[in-house]
């Protein structure tokens, strides 16, 4: 299709949403969630796109991983004339390909043009044409240091290096952090949240700590954040170890940590939220570790070097038909006491069975749920849910469900399907992170687009680590998926001022 005019274009923008073929999902659920009062819309997929399994960064490694954490860089994100839209998405990989034991990754992060051609139509596209709709370029790579330049690893984190002292007024004076071994002091991360700030730094969340890290422009470690004892991976003595290959005695379970990272652009409240629930709070089975827990940071003072913890909830995990709790996979904040929450299975394309039965960027609201932080409950000893039954005394989160990625009707749009057989059309097993953008439809104002990025878990028949070649005895592409949603919560400007465009 050619548009001329801006008129043009918003003309067939607005006849385009009003003609979006939209049909409830198949599971039983419908294309809308009400939350508050508030009713939420999912206008369905509108964008797909990958970067093949095989593709190697500046470094010379495959690149991967890239669906861990994304963010718009800073002021890149556009919208065309022609109703596509474009920006840097800069993207952070986990801790390299680790199907074989952890290995010596230095943290990363790339940058990647995207191209977004949004695809309305109720035909359905093959595969090629499906392509076209998300265009992915990879322009470069920037690695991260710990304090003194040195390089971070992806290794376990079978070591802890005492805290610095200066705390906790000295900037450079950090907690108690994870490292690789006595012998290789390097400080291991393994991240999994993403916050573009404005003057250039980012906040990064990790599994190990699990912590909250900021570099800056320069992927130089500046900041530390330690969260409440509660969540932290302990032994019985109460001594910290953040190995991920064993679960601690009490707090964050193994490969469990904070997977989910948001800033409210507004008050400048950094957000991060475990993947499942502590130790403690049922972890230790999947069965029982539905109650998570939601952090709440103020970052509004860049002078701060320790930022307040100012709130802590408890966010209830949704279910399988099994009881099993569909851990979550990140955050994305929407509006005051409002989230995004992308839950799901590990079945897909590079999982243990093809067919994924839950995958959902979904809603909860914080709104009349219990505070507890700096409570009884920041204590090890005292759960907030034993055995996955949670205390009386706690309001959790409202939890809704809201958008699937294995919309059967929306897939097949793209060219894609859920379930056998597993080719390249075959959707992603491990869906772990979001993006809002605005569409900059006049008519529909609170329209968003939702990025979303796959974790291919670096799987490639034909890839190198950390200089050294692999076969992982599969092709894994780095896939992209883009929803469009109206959001009537978002405080107008928030978006953009979370995308530095305002
Ligand atoms: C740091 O890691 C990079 C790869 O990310 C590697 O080229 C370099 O040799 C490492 N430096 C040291 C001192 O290990
Ligand atoms: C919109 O314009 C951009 C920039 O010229 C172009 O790259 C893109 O392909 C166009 N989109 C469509 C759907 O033609
Ligand atoms: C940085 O270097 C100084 C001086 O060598 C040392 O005392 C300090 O422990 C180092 N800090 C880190 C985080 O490696
Ligand atoms: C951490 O726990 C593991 C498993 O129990 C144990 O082997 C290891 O020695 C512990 N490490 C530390 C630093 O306590
Ligand atoms: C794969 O998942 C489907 C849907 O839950 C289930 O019916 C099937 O038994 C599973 N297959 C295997 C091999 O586990
Ligand atoms: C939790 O379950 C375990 C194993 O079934 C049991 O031994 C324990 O008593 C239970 N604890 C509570 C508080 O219900």
């Amino acid at each position: 299709m050619v548009w001329l005019s801006t008129s043009a274009v918003l003309l067939s923008l607005t006849c385009l949403s009003f003609s979006i073929p939209f049909k409830p999902r198949q599971d039983s659920s419908v294309a809308t969630a009400e939350l508050d009062g508030v009713t939420y819309i999912n206008k369905g997929l509108v964008g797909f796109g990958f970067i093949p399994s095989d593709f190697r960064e500046s470094t010379g490694d495959t690149l991967g991983g890239i669906g861990s954490a994304i963010a718009f860089k800073q002021g890149t994100y556009q919208v065309l004339s022609n109703g596509s839209v474009t920006g840097t998405m800069v993207v952070h990989p986990d801790r390299g390909f680790n199907i074989d034991g952890t290995v010596d990754y230095q943290a990363r992060q790339f940058e990647i043009d995207i191209l977004l051609n949004p695809y309305y139509g109720s035909d359905n596209l093959d595969f090629e044409d499906a392509q076209k709709t998300v265009q992915l370029t990879y322009k470069r790579t920037n690695l991260q240091f710990d304090r003194n330049g040195t390089n971070t690893s992806g290794l376990d984190a079978l070591a802890v290096r005492p805290a610095q002292d200066g705390l906790p007024s000295d900037p450079l004076a950090d907690p108690e952090m994870p490292i690789a071994s006595e012998d290789e002091p390097h400080l291991t991360i393994d991240a999994e949240g993403l916050v573009a700030n404005s003057d250039g730094s980012y906040w990064v969340s990790d599994e190990y700590g699990p912590y909250i890290y900021r570099f800056d422009a320069n992927g130089q470690l500046i900041q530390t954040i330690q969260p409440p004892a509660a969540i932290l991976p302990m032994n019985e003595d109460g001594s910290l170890n953040f190995t991920s290959v064993s679960d601690p005695n009490t707090g964050r379970v193994g490969n469990q940590g904070f997977e989910g990272l948001t800033l409210d652009p507004i008050n400048n409240i950094l957000y991060a939220m475990l993947q499942s629930a502590t130790i403690q709070d049922g972890g230790a089975s999947i069965f029982t570790s539905r109650y998570t827990r939601l952090v709440a940071y103020d970052v509004s003072d860049p002078t701060v070097t320790r930022p307040s913890l100012v709130g802590e909830w408890v966010v209830p995990l949704p279910l399988s038909s099994e009881g099993i709790a569909e851990a979550c996979s990140e955050i994305h904040f929407v509006s005051p006491g409002i989230f995004l929450a992308l839950s799901r299975d590990p079945f897909g394309r590079g999982g243990d069975n093809d067919t994924s039965t839950y995958k959902n960027a979904d809603l909860f609201s914080i709104a009349q749920a219990t505070d507890i932080h700096g409570t009884v409950f920041d204590d090890p000893s005292n759960p907030i849910a034993q055995n996955g039954t949670l205390n009386e005394n706690i309001t959790p989160a409202e939890y809704v469900e809201f958008v699937s990625y294995i919309d059967d009707d929306q897939l097949a749009r793209f060219g894609l399907h859920n379930g056998d057989p597993s080719d390249e059309t075959l959707i992603n097993a491990k869906w772990e992170s979001l993006a809002l953008a605005p569409v900059g439809d006049p008519d529909f104002p609170d329209d968003y687009f939702l990025f979303t990025f796959a974790d291919n878990d670096f799987i490639t028949t034909d890839g190198i680590s950390v200089g050294k070649p692999y076969n992982a005895g599969l092709d894994v592409n780095n896939q992209v998926l883009v929803f469009r949603v109206t959001l009537p919560s978002v405080i107008p400007g928030s978006v953009e001022k979370a995308l530095g465009i305002y």
